[in-house]
């Protein structure tokens, strides 16, 4: 999910319909790019235990979900977001699994313990030092984060790559500076990897096939904007990923 200025915070910028953006993005199966695969490494490095408690923070409509529940078949995992049509989605996936639970709230306010905090493009929305120093005191004694977070991979990005990050909040940085922004924070890396091709084409495949879906039906001028926005994100993606997309990160306090 690509956001203007302000994200799930849903500014009141007239750069942006909030509505004919969320007609676009409503039921898909996830937010942003990922994998299951990509949770169950986090879940390796960072040891959760079978019984253990693991978050989403700001878990979107719930994509990561299934592959978290997954890593604590016997434990509990709290999926946390703020739009409450992403709560609405994820809760109602998950409806009859008492193991799941979805909170409608900030995600920096955190209280855990969790063994894990996963978070998938959402970091950014606060930035890794305000996240990893709101989640530290969420996480039991051998508790990890992993979050995935934008990404350049050269240090001489061209205009078109740094403009597919222009509407996100914060500046995007290479590797080394989102490891440098780590270590200040007082964490180390476990490990680090970057986020596949696949796992961006599971996020923009639906993304397109809504927009054919919502076309085909016949869009408001605002929802076509909202339509050509995304059609344009997904485009954009595919000329710029060899110079960016996502890192993700597992980290724990030192
Ligand atoms: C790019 S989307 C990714 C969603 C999901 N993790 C996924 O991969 O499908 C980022 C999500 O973070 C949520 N978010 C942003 N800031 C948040 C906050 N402070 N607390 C909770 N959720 C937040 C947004 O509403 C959005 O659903």
């Amino acid at each position: 999910m690509k956001v203007d200025q302000g994200g799930a915070g849903c500014d009141t910028s007239p750069r942006m319909d909030w509505d004919a953006f969320f007609t676009v993005h409503r039921d898909l199966p996830r937010e942003g790019p990922g994998l299951a695969d990509d949770v169950a490494w986090a879940g390796r490095l960072s040891a959760v235990p079978r019984h253990g408690k693991v978050c989403d923070a700001g878990c979107g409509p719930g994509g990561d979900l299934a592959a978290l529940r997954q890593l604590v078949p016997e434990g509990q995992v709290d999926g946390v977001e703020t739009v409450a049509h992403f709560v609405e989605a994820a809760t109602k996936r998950f409806a009859g699994d008492p193991s799941v639970r979805i909170i409608e709230a900030d995600m920096k306010n955190l209280i855990g313990p969790y063994d894990l905090i996963w978070s998938a493009g959402a970091v950014y929305f606060l930035g890794v030092t305000r996240a990893l120093n709101a989640w530290r005191g969420a996480l039991t004694g051998t508790g990890a984060v992993a979050f995935s977070h934008p990404c350049l991979f050269t240090d001489s990005p061209s205009e078109a790559a740094l403009a597919f990050w222009e509407a996100e909040p914060g500046s995007i940085g290479t590797e080394s500076t989102t490891r440098a922004e780590i270590a200040s924070a007082g964490w180390q890396v476990l490990a680090a990897r970057q986020l596949t091709d696949d796992a961006w084409s599971v996020y923009y495949d639906p993304m397109l096939a809504r927009c054919d879906k919502l076309e085909a039906a016949g869009a408001s001028d605002a929802v076509a904007s909202a339509i050509a926005a995304a059609r344009m994100e997904a485009a954009s993606w595919r000329i710029v990923a060899g110079e960016t997309g996502y890192m993700l990160y597992v980290v724990r306090p030192c």
